[in-house]
């Protein structure tokens, strides 16, 4: 059976539009490994836009299945990350101006970067997964850093708008998941899945983990909003 990794960052989006303390990606990190999340992911960037250092010294005491934590292959994080020390760092590309990440690691252009990278984590006992494309040569890339495990890409699946595209997607993440077994390695999928498109993917041998976030977060607010505007109303009344 696949596992989730609850992805809290937007939680963190909506604590930091105002700055203050509400609501807090740990309380949700909790809640989700109660309701059978087995991992909570963040996203540590660059710029702090949502998760915050705190919330990544905090997670590591309160999480009680598995930290994973994405991060971008820099100085600066290795360093964060070998301290903190995640079960899991997954490496995925960082742009200051994107609206969230928007495309898997180019391991093949950064390959040393990325290696240097993923042996230090290692060092620190972290295991590391590779954010890729659903690309053969990438991945055959991904499998030379020495990182354990790779994460597909499947915000080009989740974007396809008819079904020929969408099964044109879906088969390229099979031979990704495939060859990424093949060669020994732990494989994840995720970006933009939804509770509509995650169907063909949840039935998909050898995945082992799928990282939600957005789609689950957006959800709660809608279908929490329904007791949250009762409980105010009832205190109005009192
Ligand atoms: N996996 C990775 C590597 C990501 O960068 C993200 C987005 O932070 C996700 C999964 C989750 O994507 P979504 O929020 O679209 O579910």
């Amino acid at each position: 059976m696949p596992k989730l990794g609850l992805n809290v960052d937007h939680v963190a989006t909506v604590r930091q539009a105002r700055g203050g303390a509400e609501p807090d990606p740990v309380t949700a990190a909790a809640i989700g490994e109660l309701a059978g999340a087995e991992g909570i992911t963040i996203h540590l960037r660059e710029d702090r836009r949502h998760i915050q250092d705190r919330d990544l010294e905090l997670l590591r005491q309160t999480v009680k299945t598995r930290l994973n934590l994405e991060m971008a292959a820099t100085a600066e994080m290795v360093a964060i990350a070998s301290r903190i020390r995640p079960e899991q760092c997954t490496l995925v590309p960082e742009k200051r101006q994107e609206l969230t990440t928007e495309g898997g690691l180019d391991v093949i252009a950064n390959f040393q970067s990325v290696q240097s990278a993923v042996h230090s984590l290692q060092q620190a006992g972290i295991i590391v997964s590779l954010f890729v494309d659903p690309n053969p040569e990438q991945i055959s890339a991904a499998k030379k850093t020495g990182a354990e495990a790779i994460e597909i890409h499947t915000g080009a699946y989740a974007e396809a708008r008819d079904q020929a595209s969408r099964d044109k997607e879906l088969a390229a993440i099979r031979e990704a998941v495939g060859l990424g077994n093949e060669l020994g390695m732990t494989v994840h999928a995720g970006h933009g899945l939804n509770y509509v498109n995650i169907a063909p993917l949840a039935g998909m041998p050898g995945i082992e983990e799928f990282n939600i976030g957005h789609s689950i977060i957006a959800r709660a607010v809608l279908v929490g909003l329904d007791r949250a505007v009762r409980e105010m109303v009832a205190l109005l009344r009192q």
